[in-house]
């Protein structure tokens, strides 16, 4: 074990899109586990979106922004090393809320068990995770996705917009994709098995999504906002259902809530229904059941956008927000 346990901690507010130096290493002592609590060595570190939200105090966990000197929060998946507690023994692997750091404390409240068995550890943050929660939440519970729909979603090529495009095709439905490159968009195609996508950079979207739908799309899932929420309503078929899931486009914005036109929502008469993942921890283990069998059989695949080291933290957060990461993005902590 390293004498000490490096922490990220903000070291300047955020203006915009996030940059390395708005982040700092502090280092302190490995914390030693009290009466029923347990330490656990961070083996992977995610790094969501919501993060940059929670930061700037615009999450709906809190209104108030992350202090300076303080550690953002994030979930990670490591490796129970010591422990006071009867319900997890060294050896355990665990995913909680440990944050941007290389060890934590757990008494347990929050923590669970994941089996390196079943899956890649790393997939209990991404496709196995929260953001393939939110997809199976999306497609399953709110869209009742059906055979033969069309479903068109955004930031198609990541861990929430890839796994929406895959759970719509294992239910028999058509995917197709929005997405910020041509590589990104090929991978979403040939790998991902979507019908289409569409690289918004170097395309009409309005007109591209048209000539794919020309009678409209069943299902819009949105993980971006803004403009392309009001081109891809405007895609929609009449009673169309809108998945309003992320605003990405809006998050590093320093003022609240600009506006956007839902005048297409009004048009196409569309069902809209608002996202929260944390509604649905309860069927977590119904979610994890059904897709994990689909993992070990190649039926879906997944891309990671991964960097090593707790120093690169700051750095690899910046280039999830500007839109530069490609898959789940994720910090590796131990070898
Ligand atoms: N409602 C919920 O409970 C819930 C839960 C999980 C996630 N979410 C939301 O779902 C969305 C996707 O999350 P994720 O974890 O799968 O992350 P992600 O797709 O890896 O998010 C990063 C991607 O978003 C796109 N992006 C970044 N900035 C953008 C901008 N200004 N305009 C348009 N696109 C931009 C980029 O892809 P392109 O290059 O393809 O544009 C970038 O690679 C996020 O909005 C997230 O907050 C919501």
């Amino acid at each position: 074990m390293s004498a000490s346990n490096r922490i990220v901690v903000l070291a300047a507010p955020i203006d915009g899109v996030p940059r390395a130096d708005n982040f700092r290493i502090v280092e302190r002592p490995v914390p030693e586990p009290g009466e029923r609590e347990f330490l656990v060595r961070h083996v992977y570190l995610s790094l969501d979106p919501y993060q940059r939200s929670a930061i700037g105090g615009m999450h709906l966990t809190s209104d108030a922004a992350l202090a300076i000197d303080a550690m953002p929060a994030a979930e990670t998946i490591g490796r129970v090393i010591a422990s006071h507690h009867p319900d997890f023994k060294a050896g355990d692997y665990v995913r909680h809320f440990g944050g941007w750091q290389e060890y934590s404390l757990s008494d347990g409240i929050g923590t669970v068990r994941v089996d390196p068995q079943r899956a890649p550890l790393s997939t209990y943050l991404g496709i196995l995770g929260m953001p393939g929660l939110t997809a199976w939440a999306s497609m399953i519970k709110l869209a009742e996705v059906q055979p033969g729909q069309s479903v068109l979603v955004s930031a198609a090529s990541g861990p929430v917009g890839s796994m929406v495009g895959q759970i719509a095709r294992q239910r028999g439905a058509r995917a197709f994709g929005i997405a910020g490159s041509a590589e990104k968009c090929a991978f979403v195609v040939d790998e991902l098995g979507f019908e289409r996508c569409i690289n918004y950079h170097d395309a009409d979207v309005p007109a591209e999504l048209a000539r794919l739908a020309p009678d409209g799309f069943d299902i819009y899932h949105d993980n971006v906002g803004g403009q392309m929420l009001t081109d891809a309503l405007r895609a929609l078929r009449l009673y169309g259902t809108a998945i309003l899931c992320g605003l990405i486009s809006q998050y590093n914005d320093t003022e609240k809530g600009r506006g956007f036109d839902l005048a297409p929502a009004i048009i196409r008469r569309a069902v809209m229904k608002g996202l929260v993942v944390y509604d649905y921890e309860d069927f977590r283990q119904e979610f994890i059941d059904l897709v994990a069998p689909w993992l070990s059989e190649g039926k879906i695949t997944y891309r990671e956008d991964r960097v090593s080291g707790i120093v690169n933290t700051g750095a690899h957060f910046a280039r999830l927000m500007s839109g530069q990461n490609f898959g789940k993005a994720l910090v590796a902590l131990e070898d």
